[in-house]
């Protein structure tokens, strides 16, 4: 079974897409109640067993929290795993919202940025960073054809840290596919692969089974569905299927959105599955995944929840910053 880690997307900075970002704030935006809320969080996850946390340089202070939690608690690398990203720049200003046409992040796969992004991550991570990995690589960013970060990668790669990329969209399956036959200096470039799969989206299965089957490690992100998965979802649309998970919910002293993290933990593939919890109560409530029961009932009854890719990814970019 996959491993627990804890995604800091929502953690580090004051506006997130999920359901109920300000709620899980109460609406206190202040640096230093988000950094008190993310060491809370931070404190709850390692007390729950977790030992891999993932970043990324436009998590707003992610890294920077991360690194000041770690130093407090004196954490030795040899006892943590941080994963980090390159490749977007956060730009919200710790806004909740941004003014009109201000982005909350600005995507630029490109060497200077690699390259100033990475020194950035090392200085907060140092050594308790092992895994780099490309920010939302798509075939149509280029980022995959371009000679001059596939080398810088590959660099970074002979100090021993693992390179990595995560996807998203109706076409990881692709991404993955050409990240796979992509070598530098004679080996495979990649060595990780972070990727959306959860029970209203697995149309990524095949693709990180092959992943899997190469060797990568696989970390599975937005397992609730940024939030869709868990008993907040007051949308009509999901009301059936709310009401099917919380019978299952019930009948295994759960929750839907424990069911929906094990349900993850439990693809043969996978070997870590991200929290995106953003408060201690929502850990309690993730954690539950560990001690659930997986079978082949479960499987069977969880299979009918997913949705048509282009439908998953269409209610995805609905959701707003808040
Ligand atoms: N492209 C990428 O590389 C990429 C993209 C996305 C995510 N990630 C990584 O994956 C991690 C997880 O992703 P995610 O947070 O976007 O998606 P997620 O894990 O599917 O959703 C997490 C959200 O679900 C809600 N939630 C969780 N447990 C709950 C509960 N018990 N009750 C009510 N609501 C609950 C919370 O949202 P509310 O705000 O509504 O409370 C929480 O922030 C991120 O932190 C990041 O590390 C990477």
């Amino acid at each position: 079974m996959a491993q627990l880690g804890l995604g800091m997307a929502s953690l580090g900075r004051p506006g997130y897409i999920n359901l109920g970002h300000g709620q899980d704030l109460k609406h206190d935006y202040s640096i230093e109640s988000v950094r008190r809320n993310a060491f809370k969080v931070l404190n709850k996850a390692w007390q729950s067993g977790i030992r891999h946390f993932d970043v990324a340089r436009s998590y707003g202070r992610a890294e920077e929290f991360v690194s000041q939690w770690i130093s407090d608690k004196s954490i030795t690398p040899h006892d943590i795993t941080v994963s980090s990203k390159w490749g977007y720049t956060y730009t919200a200003a710790w806004k909740v919202q941004t003014p009109e046409g201000v982005a909350h992040e600005v995507k630029r796969h490109e060497l200077p940025v690699l390259q100033r992004q990475y020194a950035t991550s090392l200085r907060h991570l140092g050594d308790h960073l092992k895994i780099y990995q490309i920010h939302s690589a798509t075939s149509e960013s280029g980022v995959l054809k371009n000679q001059a970060v596939l080398e810088f990668l590959g660099r970074i790669r002979q100090t021993g840290m693992l390179i990595g990329l995560s996807v998203s969209g109706p076409t990881q399956s692709e991404t993955i596919e050409e990240a796979l036959t992509l070598e530098v200096n004679g080996e495979r470039l990649f060595q990780s692969i972070q990727a959306t799969w959860n029970l209203l989206e697995r149309s990524a299965e095949p693709a990180l089974q092959k992943a899997h089957d190469h060797g990568l490690k696989v970390i599975i992100k937005e397992s609730v569905a940024n939030g869709r998965l868990t008993s907040r979802n007051q949308c009509p649309n999901f009301h059936s299927k709310k009401q099917q998970l919380r019978q299952l919910a019930r009948n295994h002293q759960s929750t839907i959105d424990a069911i929906s993290i094990a349900a993850a933990m439990n693809r043969p593939w996978a070997d870590v599955v991200l929290s995106g919890a953003t408060t201690t109560a929502q850990v309690e409530s993730n954690i539950m995944a560990n001690t659930l029961q997986w079978d082949e009932k479960l499987e069977c009854q969880t299979s009918k929840f997913v949705e048509a890719p282009t439908d998953y990814w269409h209610s995805r970019a609905q959701l707003t910053w808040n």
